[in-house]
Order: structure tokens, then sequence, then C-alpha cells
């Protein structure tokens, strides 16, 4: 894994940024993997700049995201479709046809993770996948202890993230105990891996990355078996490190 150190999260977000439009402009028919939450939002308003300095287009790209949640509408400002959407999507020349986002309130969800999975195959593999980090270690929505080999599958949240993304919902009560995440083994042949990590509370989670064994204890540890890793991080994430 190589790590990059920045200053700050405006260093990060711009830092990641020009990591993936050069990806987006060297390849033919790029297959992106996205993350939601706090952390890539910087990244989403600098692509949207890029994009409107005419610096790259996403005419040619395809979108995988890593995750919903169960049970609320795409309508819904707490879904990630609704988030992607409002936070970039709206704001580039991609065509929704080629967005992908489980769909959280689909009939049968077990088929609905089969199918994202067939879809993530049709596109060939993901090119490169934005993920962000849990202070418990999780990647998507795979919670300590999740398999390696796991792929798209309906998640538990574990109590510290419903509490952690209960700070975007009305009360905690409201916040769903479910998601469809990707597998740990599908984000692992992605064959690029970028993973953002930001701000104080982040920086046990990145401590413990770098020193920890690979353990399913540690979810974002099976990174260490990936052959292409790049970590961005800020100062503030790197504090326990330094
Ligand atoms: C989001 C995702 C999660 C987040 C993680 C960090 O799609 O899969 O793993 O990346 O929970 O969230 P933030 O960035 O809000 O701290």
């Amino acid at each position: 894994m190589k790590i990059i150190q920045v200053k700050d999260y405006d260093a990060l977000s711009e830092r990641a940024c020009s990591f993936l439009v050069e990806r987006i402009n060297e390849l033919e028919n790029p297959v992106l993997g996205l993350a939601t939450g706090s952390t890539p939002e910087g990244l989403y308003k600098q692509i949207i700049k890029k994009y409107n300095q005419g610096k790259v287009s996403f005419q040619q790209v395809k979108t995988f995201n890593l995750d919903e949640y169960v049970g609320i509408e795409r309508t819904d400002p707490n879904s990630y479709y609704y988030f992607m959407k409002d936070k970039l999507f709206d704001h580039i020349d991609i065509s929704l046809d080629n967005v992908q986002i489980p769909n959280g309130i689909a009939p049968d969800l077990r088929q609905e993770c089969e199918e994202y999975e067939e879809a993530i195959q049709a596109a060939g593999e993901i090119d490169i996948q934005v993920l962000g980090i849990g202070a418990n270690g999780h990647i998507g929505f795979n919670e300590p202890r999740t398999s390696f080999t796991s792929r798209t599958q309906v998640a538990d949240l574990e109590a510290s993230t419903i509490e952690a993304n209960s700070r975007f919902f009305h009360s905690i009560e409201e916040v769903p105990t479910q998601a469809i995440s990707m597998g740990i083994e599908t984000i692992m042949e992605s064959k690029e891996i970028l993973l953002l990590i930001s701000g104080e509370n982040k920086a046990e989670a990145l401590a413990t990355l770098l020193t920890c064994d690979v353990t399913e204890e540690v979810p974002a540890s099976v990174l260490k078996k990936h052959s292409n890793v790049t970590i961005i991080a800020d100062e503030a994430a790197c504090s326990v490190m330094n």
C-alpha cells in the first residue's frame, strides 16, 4: 500500500480528484467504484469543478456504488442513490443508465445482490474503486468479522456504525440496521483501490490498519493483500502514526 500524506481535507479532496481524473482520461471505458459518506464529498465537489472546466467527461464512464441502505426509497435524501445524484451525478455528463447503485427496496434482496454482482462482471472489472473507512475498520458496509470471501450481500450494521451515521438522520431510530454492500472479495477484484482517510476520528483506524495483521477483525486489513492500493490521508488522520 502506498500512502500519500496531505495537509488537510481540502488537499485530500484535490489530490484524490487529480488521481481519479487522470485515470478516467487514460482509460477508454472507465469503470469506477464509488463511495458515499462525508469523506468523498470534497472529492465530488472537485470533480464537478474539473468537469465545468472541461478537463474531464463522464460520457464513457460506468459507475458502481459500494452500498445502499435497506428499506430506504431512492427519493429519500438519506438514500445513497439520492446522495450520489445530489453530490455528483446531477452535475456532470454521466448517463444514469451507466450508474449502478444497489436497490435497497428491491422485493427480493438476495436476487438484487446476485444481479449486482452480475452487473459488475458484465461491465468487466472495476478499474478503480474509491473507499472510505469506518472508525471500526469497515470498508463498504463490511463490518469486522465479515468473511474475506464475501460477495455483494445484505449486511447488518454494527451499533457503532449506526451511531456514526445517525448524524444524517433526525434520530438514531431512523437509521437502517441493514445495507446491501459489495462484498470484500468483490472489492478486492477491483484493479486499483483509492482509500481516503480524513480527520482525527479516523486516526486510530489508520494506525490499526497499518500495524495489524491481515485479519477479518479489521476488514480494511485485507487491502494489504491487494497489489495496487493508494491511501490518501490528511495530517489529522495520521496523528496517531506520527
Ligand atoms: C460508504 C461506505 C462506508 C464509508 C465509511 C466512512 O459508501 O461504504 O464504508 O466509506 O463508513 O464514512 P465517512 O466518510 O462518512 O466517515
